[in-house]
């Protein structure tokens, strides 16, 4: 095939990762048919509307107008391309496996097509989808439909950077010629090409999110040891990642990770595993360490305001993280329940993300400044940029009580204290279970 030749591309699931493949194929100029089963999400998409936040995405769908369809019929997406692109997802089951029936469902309903296509699996999938995959194309005769792996690496509120700007791109393939055909949609990105076999690059996928994790799970132990020890965690990732074999990246202690993936993924990691019989020790721990560690915020409140029975909590920031709407495993939704579950009144505010039918109980606030106002400590959950601005006097006279419990060292300790607040960040030097200073308030109820 000619490399710069467009391909007719159909992308099945326009959700997160349906919707920014698409939109940025067609921005690479292919003509793109986008199939979801939910009508009312297509008929905004046709509309040129936008169901969730993705910084650039709404611009792109709208600029490719032209290239850009969507539709509700398999077979008018399936008819209409070459490509045909698997992004439906796959949430976690009761057992911990990845649900994978999104994807026969796309299997079930492939027209029966009189020329080659290639099915491509873009959502992550566990090792050996692929060989299960084939296996249902020849029984259901389309034993002429290529399969390709070619998982997504796009991390939400960069989707449409990470997409056009990939750090490599993993293809694997049953045959040579179909992983040429994906691997020439990326050309022109100045992006290594991984060529594997189906199951490594099915592994790549779970094993880079399943990295990621432990990288984070293993700065926020080092972080509670940094409460236990007097050490700063903020100067010991910095440097420890200037070491050029570890890097800086992933090394942001906090409340712990949250969203589609990393939960998602790693529980699926695990349960492959053990599944085949092996037992994933490493990425147990990781798992448990997160559970944990979204739970250590309330420690530290406790530790300035004793018992949490009928405090004001303001939980600033829901989403997983900033620049998304996404609520999917947010630690939020564990540390709301958990101060609710303790008697707590939690006011939160977030600037796009809406948790009022998640967690029952909280109220949702339009600002930061109505959240924290008459509060007894505000805790920054998400890393939202306009929570920088928190340390004002306004809102230091406003709350009842000035704590900042900053869950994601976002603030400058220092600055914190000399704006007259208190703070506790996350591994910044302080116990969190140390005994009570003797200038914190002890109230009757925790005195009993
Ligand atoms: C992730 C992967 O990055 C992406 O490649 C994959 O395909 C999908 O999953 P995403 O879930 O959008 O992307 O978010 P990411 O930016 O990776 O953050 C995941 C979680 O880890 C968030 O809750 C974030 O706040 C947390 N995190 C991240 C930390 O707590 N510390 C860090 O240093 C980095």
């Amino acid at each position: 095939m000619n490399r710069r030749e467009k391909e007719p591309i159909a992308i099945f699931g326009a959700g997160w990762v349906g919707l920014v493949t698409g939109a940025c194929f067609a921005e690479l100029g292919h003509e793109v048919t986008v199939r979801d089963i939910v009508p009312e999400k297509v008929e905004k998409l046709r509309a040129g509307g936008v169901s969730f936040f993705e910084p650039g995405l709404a611009e792109l769908v709208e600029r490719n107008r032209e290239r850009l369809r969507f539709t509700l019929d398999a077979a008018e997406a399936a008819q209409a391309a070459e490509l045909l692109f698997v992004c439906v997802d796959t949430p976690p089951t009761y057992s911990g496996d990845a649900d994978l029936s999104r994807v026969w469902t796309v299997i079930d309903e492939l027209p029966s097509l009189d020329r080659r296509a290639i099915l491509v699996m873009k959502s992550t999938v566990p090792v050996g989808t692929g060989e299960k995959v084939r296996a249902a194309l020849e029984t259901r005769g389309l034993s002429h439909i290529g399969y390709v792996s070619n998982p997504e690496f796009l991390a939400e509120g960069g989707a449409v950077r990470d997409f056009l700007n990939p750090d490599r791109v993993v293809v694997g393939a049953f045959a040579d010629a179909d992983g040429d055909r994906v691997a020439a949609l990326y050309e022109g990105m100045n992006a290594p090409v991984v060529r594997a076999d189906i199951a490594s690059a099915e592994m790549i996928k779970l094993a880079a999110n399943a990295f990621l994790a432990t990288r984070i799970s293993f700065i926020n132990e080092i972080a509670n040891v940094c409460e236990a020890t007097g050490a700063d965690v903020v100067r010991v990732a910095e440097g420890v990642g200037l070491d050029h074999r570890l890097g800086p990246h992933f090394l942001r202690a906090g409340v712990g990770y949250g969203g589609s993936c990393f939960p998602k993924d790693t529980s699926a990691l695990k349960q492959l595993a053990s599944n085949s019989g092996y037992h994933f020790q490493l990425l147990s721990a990781v798992i448990e360490v997160n559970e944990l560690q979204k739970r250590r915020v309330i420690k530290k409140l406790e530790k300035h305001l004793g018992r949490l029975r009928g405090k004001t909590i303001a939980l600033l920031g829901l989403a997983f993280k900033a620049n998304t709407d996404d609520m999917r495993e947010a630690p939020s939704i564990v540390l709301a329940s958990r101060l609710l579950a303790e008697g707590a009144h939690v006011r939160a505010y977030d600037p796009v993300a809406d948790a009022g039918d998640i967690v029952r109980g909280m109220s949702s606030c339009e600002s930061m400044a109505d959240a924290v106002r008459g509060a007894d400590a505000a805790v920054i959950v998400t890393e939202w940029d306009e929570f920088r601005s928190l340390l004002t006097d306004e809102i230091r006279d406003s709350m009842s009580r000035p704590l900042v419990v900053d869950g994601r060292n976002l603030l400058d300790p220092e600055a914190a204290a000399s704006a007259g607040f208190t703070y506790e960040g996350i591994g910044r030097g302080v116990s969190a279970l140390e005994a009570l200073p003797e200038t914190a308030e002890r109230d009757t109820e925790f005195a009993e």
